[in-house]
Parts: C-alpha cells; structure tokens; sequence
C-alpha cells in the first residue's frame, strides 16, 4: 500500500496524465504491427474527420488545415468515400452504434462537397448497414460555418443532433487565438434553424482552463447557456499535451473551474454526476452521442476515416496518416487516409486504453475490464482498488466504477494507477 501510495502522489503532479493514452506514443513501439488494423468484431463505431477551419485556434489540439483550395477539398472527399466503401466491402454484417463527424469544422466544406459527403452517408452507410437501436449520428458545427441550407441537408441525411463549439464568449481570448465570436442574436438564429428543420438535440461546448480565463469568464459562458439552453453541454479541460503553448492552472485551480461549472450547470436543470464532462437537459441520455457513449462507456470498436483519424478494434489501436502535420497536398498524394499505423496490443495496454478513454466519462465498467482480461479484475487490481476504495476516491455501484468528487481532482493519477509496468 506505500508504494501505491507513494506512485499515486507521484503521479498526481504529472501533468501528462489525463485521458490521453498511450502517455507517450514511443511507449507502444513495441507493439507495432506492420499492416491495416482488422476487425473481427461487427458491433462498431466509425467516425470522419474533416480537418479544415476557417483559421486555426490557438489552443486547439486537433489535426487541421486552414480552409483553402475547394479543389483539394473536393479530392478529400473523394478518397474519404472510397476508403469507406473499401471497408464496408471488406467487412460483413456491421451493425453501427455510432457515427460522429468531426473535425476540424465539417460544415465549412463547400455546399457541393458537404452534399457529396451526407448523401453518401445518407445513401451507402445509413441505408445499407445494419443500425442499432440506440443508435444517434451527430456532427460538429460552430455557428459561423452553419447555413439553414445545410441544417436541412443534415436533417434529411439522418443526423438528429448538432454540437456546436463555443469554448468561451471572451471576446479578446478569441480574437488573440484567432478565433471569431458569434453574437448571440446569430446563435439563437441558428437555435431557430436547427428547431424549425428538424434537429432535436443541440450540444454546445465550453472549455475550462485556459490561460487567463477568469471566474468572470466562466460566468459570461454560463449567462450564455442559460439564455440559450441547448439540450446538452459538455465541458473541455484545456489540454496541452500536444500544444506548444503550456497550460498555467495547477489541478486544484483546474478543479475550481469545473466545480464553479458544474454547480451552475445543475441550477439551470442539467443532469450529469460530478466528474461527468457531459450535461443534459434530459435524465436518460448521458448528453453524449451515441459514438461517443458506445465508444468510451461500452468499449465498442470504432473505426475512424479521414487524415489523422484513430481505429480501436478487440486487438489493437491504429492512426490514419498526418498526424504529424504534414502537408494537405502530400496527404492526398497516398489516395488512401488509412495507414500502417498499427499497434497489436497485450490485454494489459488494451485495458488501460478502455480506463483512459472511459475515464472521460469518470467511470468504468468492472465488467468489460473482466472480459478484455479474462480475469476477474478485482483481483488482478486487488491492492489498486483497496487503496481507491479507502481514500474514498472511488465508489463502485453495480459493476461500474465512479470517480468521486473527492477522486476527481486527481483523476489522471487514478486512471494511471490501471496502467502497466508499474512497480506498486
Ligand atoms: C474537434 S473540436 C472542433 C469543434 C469545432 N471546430 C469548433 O471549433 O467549435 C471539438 C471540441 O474540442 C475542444 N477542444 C479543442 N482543443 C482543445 C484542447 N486543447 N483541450 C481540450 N479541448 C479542446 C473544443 O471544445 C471543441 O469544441
Ligand atoms: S477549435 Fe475548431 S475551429 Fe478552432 S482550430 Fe480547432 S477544430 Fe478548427
């Protein structure tokens, strides 16, 4: 129990740890596999990439490109199709449980490229494969890059929800990140849109943490919220792990900003359980599309299209091409986004890629840790659970683990103490 305890206080003021996981990529060397990640299962996901924004924000984490040539749009499109089609064809009786577009800003692509893309999806994916009952497609906007013309395209494609990036309304935050802020007449213009052609959940984001942001900040956002109040809310921490620029909030700060949310978020009517980053004004859907909850909660492989996308199947987890920032015109030159990117797992990385992506949620599932183990996993993590349970930093409630709010503070630390080759 010492030396748990003592990684445990080590761990807490690494600033790497949060759901991101592998913490290092160059920690998976080991597992590469030189070959396209197979899918044996039929229960998937999938999720497309769109990476281009009207100008880069600074504190963003995603792959993307500064919109430009349509003609360079165009090609992304059309391989994006053919790597789907590739797919489907080579893998029988799928039956989706998710399908997320995001980007990146999927509403800036042109209106012929956008029709292209949600005709397709409409006529090849919808159509043809098998659905599940809980399945929700959602797409990702902000509210300068949407048109009522493409609401309705959205709507008739199959797509029932829209999350919106909002992030903050502090004006100069943005404009310094070179990002622009919509007024709040254009916002509830597109409330107006989004209600009148058939879109039933709107999600906005926020993001808490970033540098400078102040308490005042936080209560302009949720002035915002409750004026507009769409069906869901999900919070953002700023993370930097991939960023130049450094994130200047110790956790204890990162949690105050959180708890001010949180508390708030509930007064106006939103459901969601401390530590949860998902806020919905309904009781029974966790404010998450069904991509996300079937992909972090239910461990469901997920297939991702488009540059930079990442797959998770039973064995092993793989990335799409660029990545690394390379150039758009390079990425196309390969006529295929799907690389060899891939890494064949032992159960103990796949396990703590399932805590680290279901941690996002601040909770797991007892049961699927079992099944990717094939042991009982209270056993296997004994002295991990004693210590949580002890400290009150968890709490287990019908097979799923809860991070408490006591936990949530330091919940990177908690997750990691699932991760392999630790001495504890
Ligand atoms: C894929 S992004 C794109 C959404 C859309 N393009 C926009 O800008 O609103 C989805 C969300 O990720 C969040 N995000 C972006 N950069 C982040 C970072 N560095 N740390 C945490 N969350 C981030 C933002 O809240 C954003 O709305
Ligand atoms: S936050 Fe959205 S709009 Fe800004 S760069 Fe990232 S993906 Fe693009």
């Amino acid at each position: 129990m010492q030396n748990i305890e003592h990684f445990f206080n080590e761990s807490k003021k690494n600033d790497k740890l949060n759901t991101s996981y592998p913490i290092d990529k160059s920690d998976w060397k080991k597992y590469k596999y030189e070959g396209e990640l197979k899918f044996d299962e039929s229960k998937l996901c999938f999720y497309i990439h769109i990476p281009f924004c009207q100008s880069k924000c600074k504190f963003c984490e995603y792959v993307k490109y500064v919109k430009g040539d349509e003609d360079l749009e165009k090609q992304y499109i059309e391989i994006l199709i053919k790597d789907i089609q590739n797919f489907i064809k080579s893998h029988r009786n799928i039956e989706l449980f998710g399908f997320d577009i995001g980007g990146g800003t999927p509403l800036i692509l042109s209106d012929e490229n956008f029709k292209t893309l949600l005709e397709f999806v409409k006529t090849e994916i919808f159509s043809k494969l098998k659905i599940a009952k809980d399945f929700e497609a959602s797409i990702e906007a902000t509210f300068f890059s949407i048109t009522e013309d493409k609401i309705k395209i959205i709507n008739r494609c199959g797509f029932k929800r829209i999350s919106f990036g909002l992030q903050t309304v502090n004006r100069k935050f943005l404009k310094d990140n070179h990002r622009g802020s919509p007024s709040l007449q254009r916002m509830m213009q597109v409330k107006h849109w989004c209600k009148t052609n058939g879109i039933e959940k709107i999600n906005i984001d926020l993001m808490y943490g970033l540098n400078g942001q102040s308490k005042q900040d936080l209560k302009n956002s949720i002035a915002t919220i409750e004026y507009f109040m769409p069906e869901q809310v999900t919070l953002y921490e700023f993370r930097t792990n991939i960023l130049k620029v450094k994130e200047n909030k110790t956790k204890r700060q990162l949690f105050k900003q959180y708890e001010f949310l949180y508390k708030n978020l509930i007064k106006l009517g939103y459901c969601g359980r401390f530590g949860q980053n998902t806020f919905s004004l309904s009781k029974t859907d966790l404010g998450l599309s069904s991509y996300i909850k079937n992909r972090m909660i239910n461990n469901i492989s997920y297939k991702g299209f488009g540059i930079s996308a990442q797959s998770k199947s039973r064995e092993g987890v793989s990335y799409n091409i660029g990545k690394e920032e390379i150039p758009l015109e390079k990425c196309l030159e390969n006529k295929t986004f799907s690389s060899e990117d891939t890494y064949i797992l032992p159960k103990e990385e796949r396990l703590a890629k399932y805590i680290a992506i279901s941690g996002y949620c601040g909770q797991f599932s007892i049961k699927i840790m079992d099944e990717i183990l094939g042991e009982s996993s209270r056993e296997y993590f004994k002295k991990q659970f004693e210590f949580l349970l002890k400290k009150k930093y968890i709490e287990i409630f019908d097979d799923i683990v809860f991070i408490t709010k006591r936990g949530f503070v330091c919940y990177g630390a908690i997750l990691s103490l699932f991760y392999p080759n630790k001495k504890i």
